[in-house]
């Protein structure tokens, strides 16, 4: 495994929509290990391919209940909502407001393209939310409440 470069806001790849994964090769496995220990590297709680440079549709995510990972996910429910501080490891020391469902059902495939549903509540739907909207270009900070602030209290 091998950490990746995170690409932060203004790179012009987090506006693009990424490709869906018609089949895992040794490539994209490789792609999703890299992907998960650069997270973890972080302390994000997600990441999206092409926050590394790649124009994918995968997710990792890990809410502190183990890692998840996502190809292709398509949510197909929501419910109910939250509104809550939120971060993005490609706009390292900000965060910002957003409301997003408390709920969210999605489907996807697992690293054997096996299709999978998952629900999620509370911060893993916020996660989910999230990194999806990474994989159709979009950033949080197009849903920003109010204005993005400085993490510095947080940070250790
Ligand atoms: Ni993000």
């Amino acid at each position: 495994m091998s950490l990746r470069t995170i690409r932060i806001v203004g790179d012009p790849i987090l506006t693009k929509v990424s490709k869906e994964v018609k089949e895992m090769t040794p490539r994209l496995d490789q792609l999703v290990d890299d992907m998960l220990e650069t997270m973890y590297e972080n302390d994000g709680v997600g990441l999206a391919a092409p926050q590394v440079g790649i124009l994918k549709r995968i997710v990792v995510i890990d809410v502190g209940e183990g890692p998840i990972v996502l190809i292709n996910p398509k949510i197909v429910a929501e419910a109910g909502s939250q509104t809550g501080m939120e971060g993005c490891l490609s706009l390292p020391g900000k965060s910002g407001q957003v409301t997003r469902p408390n709920e969210v059902k999605v489907v996807a495939f697992d690293r054997e393209m096996k299709e999978f549903t998952l629900t999620g509540t509370e911060l893993l739907a916020r996660a989910i939310c999230h990194e999806c909207e990474h994989l159709d270009g979009h950033l949080y900070t197009e849903r920003v409440e109010g204005e993005l602030v400085d993490n510095d209290a947080e940070e250790e």
